[in-house]
């Protein structure tokens, strides 16, 4: 048996989803445990690109596949997204399930994520408009609407009638917005219809996920996001609405801390970000130009252009921390190719001139202490062998293992799935 956990090290995007869909193999299933169709985890094989938003990555493999208690979900997107891959031959009905306890994205989370925004002008979040915090709000607010309601059809008639009243007080005197008034028999009866479809997969997934540890099963957790949009150790307020650390595993899929096995940390070779928030490795020049050509960084989700920069230390040795990662994988080391010369951050200047090597609590105003590295300046996009690749190469390699505290398990070198050098493979199951 053994319990795997994929998270994310930086801002999201780093490449969580070529990764799970590569441990799945071995995997006998694959939990989401946080976030909801925010999340755009690209998967490549064969000549397809897929692109998912709230369906477990390892479903690609036909595996079970489970939506754990702590994702929000939006269900006309997990319909959508079901069809399409239903579309693609993959019978999404043999292997999903989705937890009973789960709270589900309503029309007016999309409504206020969207005029909170504008409310907020340049001070905006640049948020993926999903209704992702409005959701969480509710969840911790008491006042969410929960998958397994919509089993009991009276009570939730009842509880929908009274929410929308409160929110359509919102919407009018709050957000003095010029839109419709939410309607209550509207949306019971579009939520019935997407009960209609969805009931057989509704369950109680902390017991399914628990009886698949007491059978001995391999399990990988998937992670969405990264650390620093965790919404208390990231760069808060410029953050997502749930916990993307490896500990938000145990809550949002209902296992214990003791479970866990290992976590794997997935590493972008240089930074990356979308939306807004401090960022100190970012370029704005040609070398940031070229980290967003070379690296195709534009958001899965959203399609707006990531911001990119230098590999931080300070960040993804925080990461390792944060979330007690075992090991790493380092991506898309192949979008540096064209480099020849490499920054890292190894520490930060204080704006009051002090220099630090641990992650201060806000990263407004400093200035990263760059340590520079010559780059391998030729093609090692799709090596497969450890042997192939250049020395200078290794050195940036070796030298991010040092800086952030943990050992390197792969290597990727490009989208598809044989793109890969995996050191060890027996590590991760037993
Ligand atoms: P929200 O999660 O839509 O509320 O957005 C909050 C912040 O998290 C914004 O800066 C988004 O761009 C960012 N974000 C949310 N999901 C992802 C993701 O999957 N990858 C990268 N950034 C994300």
């Amino acid at each position: 048996m053994a319990c795997v956990i994929i998270v994310g090290t930086q801002w999201g995007d780093e490449g969580k989803g070529k990764i799970v869909d590569l441990l799945t193999e071995r995997a006998d299933a694959v939990v989401r445990y946080q976030g909801g169709n925010n999340a755009g985890h690209t998967v490549m094989f064969g000549q397809d690109t897929f692109v998912l938003h709230l369906l477990p990555s390892g479903i690609l493999r036909k595996t079970i596949s489970i939506l754990g208690n702590g994702v929000v979900v939006d269900l006309a997107e997990l319909i959508k997204e079901i069809n399409e891959l239903e579309q693609m031959d993959i019978a999404v009905a043999n292997y999903l399930h989705i937890s009973d306890r789960a709270q589900l994205v309503m029309p007016w989370h999309k409504t206020f994520d969207r005029l909170r925004e504008e409310q907020k002008g340049r001070n905006k979040i640049g948020t993926t408009g999903r209704g992702i915090g409005p959701a969480y709000e509710d969840k911790v607010g008491r006042s969410g609407i929960r998958v397994g309601d919509l089993l009991e059809t009276e009570q939730f008639k009842n509880r929908l009638a009274e929410i929308v009243a409160e929110k359509n007080k919102l919407l009018a005197s709050y957000f003095k917005a010029d839109e419709p008034p939410f309607s209550a028999a509207d949306i019971f009866s579009e939520f019935e219809a997407y009960l209609n479809i969805l009931r057989p997969y509704i369950r109680d997934t902390p017991l399914l996920v628990n009886q698949l540890i007491e059978d001995d099963k391999n399990i990988l957790f998937e992670g969405a996001q990264g650390t620093f949009l965790d919404v208390d150790h990231g760069t808060y307020p410029f953050v997502t609405s749930s916990n993307t650390l490896a500990g938000g595993a145990c809550a949002g899929a209902g296992i214990g801390p003791t479970r866990i096995t290992c976590v794997l940390g997935i590493v972008k070779a240089y930074t990356t970000r979308v939306g807004s928030g401090p960022f100190p490795t970012e370029l704005l020049d040609n070398d940031g130009e070229l980290l967003q050509s070379e690296g195709h960084e534009f958001g899965a989700t959203t399609g707006r252009p990531r911001r990119c920069g230098w590999f931080d230390a300070l960040l993804v040795r925080q990461a390792v921390r944060l979330n007690g990662i075992t090991s790493i994988s380092l991506m898309k080391l192949d979008v540096l190719d064209k480099f020849k010369t490499l920054k890292i951050a190894v520490a930060y200047r204080l704006s009051n001139g002090e220099v630090t090597e641990d992650l201060p609590r806000s990263l407004e105003n400093v200035t990263p202490i760059y340590e520079e590295m010559s780059g391998w300046n030729c093609k090692t996009a799709g090596t497969t062998s450890y042997k192939q690749l250049p020395t200078k190469m290794l050195a940036y390699l070796e030298r991010i293992t040092e800086l952030v505290g943990a050992p390197v398990a792969i290597i990727s070198t490009g989208p598809k799935r044989e793109e890969t050098i995996v050191l060890n493979p027996d590590q991760f199951w037993f």
